[in-house]
């Protein structure tokens, strides 16, 4: 069978207008700039109002994508939204941004993991258009983890942030496009990284709030040691699978949880800083939508021109991991 090449037809990214810094953060609990910098690189992060939800967040990053890319939301077959801070339960986020945007004809559904969603949900949808099942597809990774975030526990409150990015997916010509995917989970680090309130192990109670429940636990000097493992790992095998090796690699586009763990894969990979997207220091970790807002700024801002190869590589809860390599 032959399959058609896929790839990124156009780009979007939206954040919401609210700055939270260091200095903010300070005020609220038992922190300082100086800490958070050399231990995260973050300096500030966006947070959304209270009546602002995922889809809000998703619709003007959609709507850029989809002017990018000459098409309209009519013309979209599928959405898929990677998020672990949907608007709500059921109705999917994707349904809800199908409404909104118009895309009638979609086929809409969520997709639940983590911070890796973005890349799940890519090779997903490339699937789909690659065997000619649908031509136009809309990638949205979005999070609006303030709203899961317990403001009081310094050990998460000053890492996580609120943004949208968005990618449509389409037919590009041969030789360009995803060229590899390499997806992984281990559910036995579960533990690790979880919101357990609100599910149907721990429905919403008096006592799930009562035991912050509601908020997302991170069991944060673990996730980084795995990270550091799996991000040089998952770009190596995304890497070989491309039959490509890190002296290729034109632009790193990695997740942004901690400026050392990036290092770190960098180190691991040979690829000098300047051939990475770093923007954790101004959105801290955007779960996730921090890789596409990552490649939607490296599309705005001439950081990537067409032939470049482009290693995408994450992690997050589940545990998971996934990698992928994209000619632009
Ligand atoms: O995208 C999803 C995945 N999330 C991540 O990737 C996060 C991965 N983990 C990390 O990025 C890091 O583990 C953290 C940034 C969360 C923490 O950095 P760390 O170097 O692992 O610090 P630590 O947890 O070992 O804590 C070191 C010290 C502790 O104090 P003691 O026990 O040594 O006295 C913490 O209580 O730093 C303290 N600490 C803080 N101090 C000031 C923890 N958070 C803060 C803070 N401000 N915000």
């Amino acid at each position: 069978m032959n399959l058609i090449p896929v790839g990124v037809l156009g780009t979007g990214r939206h954040v919401p207008e609210r700055i939270l810094t260091n200095q903010d953060l300070e005020k609220m609990v038992d922190t300082n700039d100086e800490w958070i910098r050399t231990r995260t690189g973050m300096r500030e992060r966006r947070i959304a109002r209270p009546d602002e939800a995922a889809s809000d967040l998703s619709v003007p990053a959609a709507q850029e994508a989809l002017k990018r890319a000459g098409i309209t939301a009519a013309d979209l077959d599928l959405i898929i939204v990677a998020t672990v801070t949907p608007d709500m339960a059921f109705p999917s986020t994707a349904c809800i941004l199908q409404e909104k945007l118009g895309a009638k004809k979609a086929a809409a559904y969520d997709l639940s993991a983590a911070c890796t969603g973005f890349i799940y949900g890519l090779a997903n949808a490339s699937n789909f258009i690659a065997l000619g099942t649908y031509k136009y597809a809309l990638i949205v990774g979005v999070e609006v983890l303030s709203k899961i975030t317990d403001y009081t526990d310094r050990n998460t409150c000053v890492l996580f942030g609120d943004g949208a990015g968005a990618v449509v997916l389409g037919a590009v010509p041969e030789g360009h496009g995803f060229q590899s995917f390499e997806l992984g989970a281990d559910g036995a680090g579960g533990e690790l990284l979880k919101l357990e309130g609100g599910g149907s192990r721990n429905p919403s109670s008096p006592a799930s709030i009562e035991q912050k429940l509601h908020y997302l636990y991170m069991a944060g000097a673990e996730v980084f040691k795995f990270a550091v493992r799996v991000m040089g790992s998952a770009a190596e095998e995304a890497l070989r699978k491309a039959g490509l090796t890190k002296e290729d690699i034109d632009l790193l586009v990695p997740h942004q949880a901690n400026i050392r763990i990036i290092q770190s894969a960098l180190h691991r990979l040979h690829v000098p800083e300047e051939k990475c997207m770093i923007n954790l220091d101004r959105y801290g970790n955007v779960g996730a939508a921090s890789i596409p807002m990552a490649l939607a700024e490296a599309a705005e801002t001439g950081r990537v021109k067409e032939g470049d190869r482009i290693v995408m590589v994450g992690f997050g809860a589940g545990l998971t991991w996934g990698a992928s390599v994209l000619v632009w």
